[in-house]
């Protein structure tokens, strides 16, 4: 009964998590301009009901999902826009209330969550981001199951994976675009190739002197060989292992930063 209890809890806690809101980006969008007109074009397409964004993790889907919703705020295609960031979910059956507590369903009591969520939406024209769903793809069919009853929702959602429902329309996400080391462009040109800013702004965080200069540049260009499995180097170790939790561990003054991105840093900055 009280581990009964204390799961209860704990999915209550995690479903708030995921609340509607769209979650407020520190950084702006970099490069994306082709894909971010894609997705809002077809978002705002009359016959598109769900649009998944597809890409291994940490290519940047939450981020261009997120600008895209930002970007159709006040825009009369939608009378609102929900965000539900199902990534802290650990099970599928959550879903369907993720989606209710995003969208302000009222509580269900012992009814259905899907079937006041139904009733709540009914034709609103609403965008509801359906972010990071790859680990709960047994919970499409409730996505499905609102779709086809709630003729103004329109999904778009993120995963590694496709949500294989007869309304989805897929878009590949690719890395941002890489330099080509062998083929140096001029400073600043580099540095306004996607990949590259994105590196240097992670850079700058972590250590506000870093520079792009001449004898860091091919080092900074070959840091984004791509692998063979599709994935950038940019789009992992820089997004997240090198400068998330690590960054912070600096921030709070550790006085010896075992980091070895501090050190390749310093490298670079020769
Ligand atoms: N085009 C971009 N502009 C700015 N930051 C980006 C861009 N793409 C990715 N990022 C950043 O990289 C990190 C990983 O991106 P994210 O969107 O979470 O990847 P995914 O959802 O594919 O796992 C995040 O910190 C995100 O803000
Ligand atoms: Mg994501």
């Amino acid at each position: 009964m009280k581990n009964r209890t204390a799961t209860a809890k704990r999915s209550e806690m995690l479903l708030d998590q995921a609340l509607g809101a769209l979650p407020p980006q520190a950084a702006k969008l970099i490069g994306r301009d082709d894909e971010l007109a894609t997705v809002r074009a077809q978002v705002l397409a009359k016959d598109v009901r769900l649009l998944t964004v597809i890409g291994p993790g940490g290519v940047g889907k939450t981020r261009l999902a997120v600008a895209v919703a930002e970007s159709l705020r006040g825009n009369p295609g939608f009378s609102d826009i929900r965000f539900a960031d199902l990534a802290p979910l650990p099970e599928p059956t959550l879903v369907a209330a993720a989606i209710a507590r995003a969208v302000g369903a009222p509580h269900a009591g012992d009814g259905s969550v899907l079937e006041a969520t139904r009733n709540h939406l009914g034709a609103r024209r609403i965008l509801l981001v359906l972010d990071n769903f790859e680990h709960l793809l047994e919970a499409a069919t409730d996505v499905g199951g609102l779709l086809a009853t709630c003729s103004g929702l329109v999904v778009l959602a993120t995963s590694r994976e496709p949500l294989h429902l007869r309304w989805e329309r897929t878009l590949p996400l690719r890395p941002l675009a890489l330099p080509d080391p062998k083929h140096l462009p001029p400073l600043e040109r580099l540095a306004a190739v996607p990949a590259v800013a994105l590196f240097m702004e992670r850079a700058r965080a972590a250590d506000p002197n870093f520079m792009l200069a001449a004898h860091n540049a091919e080092a900074v260009a070959r840091r984004f060989r791509p692998r063979s499995s599709g994935v950038s180097i940019c789009s992992m170790p820089v997004n997240r292992r090198c400068f998330g939790t690590r960054r912070f561990s600096w921030a709070a003054g550790h006085s010896k930063p075992r980091n070895r991105w501090r050190i390749r840093l310093e490298r670079y900055a020769g």
